[in-house]
C-alpha cells in the first residue's frame, strides 16, 4: 500500500497516454505547442509493466488522460490489457470526445467503464474559439455515443474562462441537466507554466459560477451533504434529472482527501498536479530496474508527495502545462 507522510492512502493513478492532442484549448496549451517525440513516451509494453507494478502496490483506480488519450495508437488494446491486470478495479478516461463516435463502443467493450468529456459551451462559434480546432457537433456526437455505449453516468467538464464562456454558456450547459441524467461539472481554471498569465487573469471562481447558475434556475440544492464526488461538490437544480458539480481546485483545494498520483506519458510519476515534484520511472525501467526496485522508487516518491498546492501564495507549477501532466 502506498501511503504519504500525511497518512493519505494513494491508490488512484491518472495515466497520461500521450502529450499530444487533436485540439488546442486556450486554457490548456498554446497553439504552436511542441510535443515529445514518440520514443520519449512509454511504449505499450513499458506502460503495462508500470501499471502492473502500481497495481501490486494497491493502486486500484485508473483514469486515462492526455493530451488526448483517444489519439494514442492502440488505445483500445491498452485498455483491454490494463483491465486484465489483477488489482485493476476501475478504468475511466478524461477525453475531449472528438473520437468517441468511433471509439466509445470498442473502449467500453475493452473495459473502460466511464468517460468525462470536456465541453465548455453549447455555442458552436465560441466552441471553436475556445478549442481553436474543434467543432461542437463532433463532441456532441461523442457524448451521445458514450451514453449509447453504456458508459454512464456521463460526466461533462467545462473550464470556465472569463470573456469566453462565463455567462450564457454556464447557464445553457447547466440546463442540460434538466432533461439528461448527466453530471455537468464546472472547473476553476488552474495556472500552469507559460499559460499561467492568461489563466490567472481569466479565472472564474466557484462562487461566481454558482451565482450565475442560480440567477437563472434559483437556489441549487446541495447533494450528498456536500461530500465530494471525486473532486466535485454536487448540486441539483430543483426538479432536474442530472447534477451540477463544482470543482474548486483554486479557491477550495481538496488536498486533504487526495488519493491520487499521476503518471505522465513520459513515464514520470508526478505526485501533485500543481507541484513540480516528480520521480522518473521510465529511465530506471529502461536501465533494467527490477519490479522490486520500481516499487521502492514509487513508494519513496509517494511518501514525499507534497501536501498540496501553493496557488494562494502564488506558487505556480512551471515545469509542465496541463497536457504534459494529464488532467
Ligand atoms: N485548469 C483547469 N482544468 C483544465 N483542463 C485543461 N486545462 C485546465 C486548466 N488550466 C481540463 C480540461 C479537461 C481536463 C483534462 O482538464 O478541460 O476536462
Ligand atoms: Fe486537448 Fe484537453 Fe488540452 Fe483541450 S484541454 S487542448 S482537448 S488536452
Amino acid at each position: 500500500m502506498a501511503q504519504d507522510r500525511f497518512g493519505r492512502h494513494i491508490h488512484y493513478l491518472r495515466v497520461s497516454l500521450t502529450d499530444k492532442c487533436n485540439l488546442r484549448c486556450v486554457y490548456c496549451m498554446k497553439e504552436d505547442m511542441v510535443f515529445q517525440p514518440s520514443s520519449a513516451l512509454m511504449q505499450d509494453d513499458e506502460l503495462i509493466t508500470l501499471i502492473r507494478v502500481f497495481a501490486e502496490l494497491g493502486f486500484d483506480k485508473y483514469r486515462l488522460t492526455g493530451g488526448e488519450p483517444t489519439i494514442r495508437p492502440h488505445v483500445v488494446d491498452i485498455v483491454r490489457e490494463m483491465n486484465q491486470i489483477p488489482g485493476v478495479d476501475k478504468i475511466t478516461m478524461t477525453t475531449n470526445g472528438v473520437l468517441l463516435p468511433e471509439l466509445a463502443r470498442p473502449l467500453h467493450d475493452a473495459g473502460l467503464q466511464r468517460v468525462n468529456i470536456s465541453i465548455d459551451t453549447l455555442d458552436p462559434v465560441k466552441f471553436k474559439k475556445i478549442t481553436r480546432w474543434g467543432t461542437l457537433d463532433t463532441v456532441w456526437n461523442g457524448i451521445l455515443a458514450a451514453e449509447e455505449a453504456g458508459m454512464t453516468p456521463i460526466k461533462l467538464n467545462a473550464v470556465v474562462v472569463r470573456g469566453f464562456n462565463d455567462s450564457d454558456d454556464v447557464i445553457n450547459l447547466a440546463a442540460l441537466t434538466l432533461d439528461h441524467d448527466w453530471q455537468m461539472r464546472y472547473i476553476e481554471m488552474m495556472p500552469f507554466g507559460d499559460v499561467a498569465g492568461f489563466q490567472q487573469a481569466q479565472v472564474v471562481t466557484d462562487a461566481e459560477i454558482r451565482a450565475t447558475i442560480e440567477s437563472e434556475f434559483g437556489p441549487l440544492e446541495l447533494l450528498d451533504d456536500g461530500k465530494l464526488d471525486g473532486e466535485a461538490r454536487l448540486y441539483r437544480i430543483r426538479g432536474a434529472k442530472g447534477a451540477i458539480g463544482l470543482i474548486s481546485s483554486v479557491t477550495h483545494p481538496f488536498c486533504a482527501s487526495c488519493t491520487r498520483a499521476r503518471l505522465t506519458a513520459e513515464g514520470v510519476l508526478r505526485l501533485c498536479l500543481l507541484r513540480d515534484k516528480e520521480v522518473d520511472l521510465l529511465t530506471p525501467l529502461r536501465a533494467g530496474a527490477t519490479v522490486a526496485d520500481l516499487k521502492q522508487i514509487i513508494l519513496d516518491g509517494v511518501w514525499h508527495k507534497p501536501w498540496g498546492h501553493g496557488l494562494a501564495r502564488d506558487v505556480i507549477p512551471v515545469s509542465r502545462v496541463m497536457s504534459q501532466i494529464g488532467g
